[in-house]
């Protein structure tokens, strides 16, 4: 089954999520480029751009994301919202969306967020949440939110990615996309009205990340220790084994 417009229009809950305009593309480089380029000459907050199949799909750190054709959800919104303050608040908020998500729709009680940007099934990665900040031509400033979600992809789709997986792969259940996607678009909705002490409360109680030890890849340093927290801004927090606390504002965790 195709991603549609109307088929996911009509399953939104008018009374939190007003994401009327969504376009749906067959192929496109990068849902991320398109909603950014789309935000610099002023296009309008909450349009979501989606794809069946991307040739040229962003991850985190100038990474490719890859995934067959018809079997995910990728899309990518542009939020002019002025309660998102910057972009790691942004990706944490999106993460316990789709962590609730994920859990719901496949009744595993072992979803987990792995800071910052990453939401397991178990020990393996489903999802991907890439956040860009830009200001537009006339001053005003933007987030676009992209999200991969892996859903019906087979087993074969991840032999080059030993830690990532689909829904399909951990349940064996086939979902409806548009289903899952406006499901999806409801929880975001919702959860940018929530005050960030809930959303960070969330990511605490369903972190992957905190309790182990951890190395820190901050492409010209790596920082080795124990994840002990999560603070109020959203950073993470790794104890050396000098007991030095470290405020993890970006990077690679592994
Ligand atoms: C990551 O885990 O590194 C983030 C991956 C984000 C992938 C999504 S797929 C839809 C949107 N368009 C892109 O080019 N990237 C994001």
């Amino acid at each position: 089954m195709y991603l549609e417009r109307e088929k996911i229009i009509e399953k939104l809950n008018p009374a939190v999520c007003n994401w009327q305009s969504i376009l749906v593309l067959e192929s496109t480089g990068s849902t991320n480029k398109e909603a950014y380029d789309l935000a610099m000459i002023g296009g309008g907050a909450n349009t979501v751009i989606m794809t069946e199949y991307q040739t040229a799909g962003r991850g985190r750190m100038n990474r490719s994301w890859e995934a067959g054709k018809g079997n995910s959800i990728l899309f990518s919104i542009i939020l002019r919202d002025k309660r998102i303050t910057s972009p790691g608040v942004l990706m944490l908020t999106a993460a316990a969306s789709l962590r609730e998500t994920v859990a719901e729709i496949t009744g595993r009680d072992d979803v987990l967020i792995k800071w910052p940007n990453d939401v397991f099934i178990g020990a393996k990665k489903c999802c991907g949440i890439l956040a860009q900040a830009g200001v537009d031509k006339k001053g005003d400033s933007f987030y676009v939110l992209g999200i991969g979600l892996n859903v019906n992809n087979a087993l074969e789709e991840f032999s080059n990615l030993p830690q990532g997986t689909s829904l399909f792969v951990e349940t064996g259940h086939k979902y409806n996309r548009n289903e899952v996607a406006a499901k999806l678009f409801n929880k975001l909705s919702k959860k940018f009205g929530e005050n960030i002490e809930n959303i960070l409360a969330e990511c605490r109680d369903f972190s992957y990340t905190i309790g182990r030890e951890v190395c820190v890849d901050q492409q010209n340093k790596e920082i080795r220790g124990k994840a002990v927290g999560i603070d109020d801004d959203g950073f993470l927090i790794v104890l050396d084994s000098d007991n030095v606390a470290h405020k993890i504002i970006c990077g690679d965790v592994l």
